[in-house]
C-alpha cells in the first residue's frame, strides 16, 4: 500500500491507496511504520518524505474499515497504535502534501516534523461529522501547533481549511506550486540530510521537547543537547570548514 524510494540520503514513502484517496487502514499503517522504523535504522538515510498522490495526501483513517468496530474491538486490538510509534522515529520527516489532507491524513502530516503543502491542498478535521473526534493526536498536536482558537473551530465545525490559511495559522511550513512541491519537499530533505547527523538528531528532539515538556525542562535538554553537538566529529568539520573557507564534508557520525 506503500511504495519506497531512496534518492541518495532522503528516503521517500508514497502513500498508495489511490482509489480510497488513500484511506489509511491498518494495512498501509502497518508498512509505513515498517518503513519508517528500516530508515530510521539506516546510516546512508538522513531524511524521509512522506506523500500521497496529486488528489490526496490522505482522506482519514479508513471508514469502511471503522464502521462496524464496536469500543471493545478498539480497546482489545488498537489498530491505531502503530501510528503512535511515528514520534519515535529520530529522523526528519517532512509531509509532502497535495490535495486532501483530512481527519487521520492531517494527523498524520502533523506527525511530521514539517508540512510543506501544494496549493491546492486542503486540511481538516472532519471526523465531528461522521460522530466521532480525531483519534491520533488531532485535537492535541493540532492546539500546540495552531493554537486553541483555530484548533477547536477545525475540530469542532469539521470544515476544511485550504493551504493559504493553514499557511497563516502555522499548520504548514512552506505553500508552493502544485507542480513544484516534490522538487521542494525532496530540495528540502535533501539539505536536511546533507548536515551532520547526529547533530539533526539533536535538533528535532530539541524542538520536540517545547511540545512535550514544560520550558525549564526544554531549555536543559536543549543545553545538554548543545553541548553534546561538541561531541561530535561534524562540529569539528563545520567549524573547521567555516574558519578554513570551505564547504563542509559531513561523515555523519
Ligand atoms: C474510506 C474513503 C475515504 C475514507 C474517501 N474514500 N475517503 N474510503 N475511508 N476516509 C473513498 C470514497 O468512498 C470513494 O470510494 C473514493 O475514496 C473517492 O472518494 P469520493 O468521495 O468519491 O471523492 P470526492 O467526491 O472527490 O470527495 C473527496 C472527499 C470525500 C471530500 C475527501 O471522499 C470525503 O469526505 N472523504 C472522507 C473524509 C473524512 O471524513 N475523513 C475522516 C475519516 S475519520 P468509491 O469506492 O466510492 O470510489 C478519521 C479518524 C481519524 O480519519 C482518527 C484515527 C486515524
Amino acid at each position: 500500500m506503500i511504495v519506497v524510494e531512496r534518492r541518495e540520503r532522503v528516503g521517500l514513502i508514497i502513500l498508495n491507496r489511490p482509489k480510497s484517496l488513500n484511506a489509511l487502514n491498518r494495512q498501509l499503517a502497518e508498512e509505513t511504520l515498517a518503513v519508517l522504523r528500516e530508515l530510521d535504522a539506516d546510516p546512508g538515510i538522513g531524511a524521509i518524505v512522506i506523500t500521497g498522490n496529486p488528489r490526496a495526501f490522505a482522506a482519514g483513517a479508513d471508514i469502511e474499515e471503522m464502521a462496524e468496530k464496536s469500543f471493545t474491538d478498539f480497546y482489545m486490538d488498537d489498530f491505531l497504535a502503530p501510528w503512535d510509534e511515528v514520534r519515535q522515529i529520530s529522523k526528519p520527516i517532512i509531509a509532502a502534501v497535495a490535495g486532501f489532507a483530512l481527519g487521520g491524513g492531517c494527523e498524520l502530516a502533523l506527525l511530521c516534523d514539517m508540512i510543506i503543502a501544494s496549493d491546492d491542498a486542503q486540511f481538516g478535521q472532519p471526523e465531528i461529522k461522521l460522530g466521532i473526534l480525531p483519534g491520533i493526536g488531532g485535537s492535541q498536536r493540532l492546539a500546540r501547533s495552531v493554537g486553541k482558537a483555530m484548533a477547536m473551530d477545525l475540530v469542532l465545525t469539521g470544515r476544511n481549511i485550504g493551504a493559504q490559511e493553514a499557511k497563516e495559522i502555522g499548520l504548514v511550513a512552506r505553500v508552493v506550486p502544485k507542480d513544484e512541491l516534490m522538487q521542494n519537499a525532496l530540495e528540502a530533505a535533501h539539505t536536511i540530510a546533507g548536515y551532520n547527523a547526529p547533530a539533526v538528531k539533536m535538533a528535532k528532539r530539541a524542538v520536540n521537547a517545547a511540545f512535550e515538556t514544560p520550558l525549564a525542562e526544554g531549555l536543559r535538554q536543549e543545553r545538554l543537547l548543545f553541548q553534546a553537538a561538541f561531541a561530535t566529529e561534524g562540529q569539528k568539520e563545520g567549524m573547521n570548514a567555516f574558519v578554513k573557507k570551505r564547504a563542509p564534508v559531513f561523515r555523519h557520525r
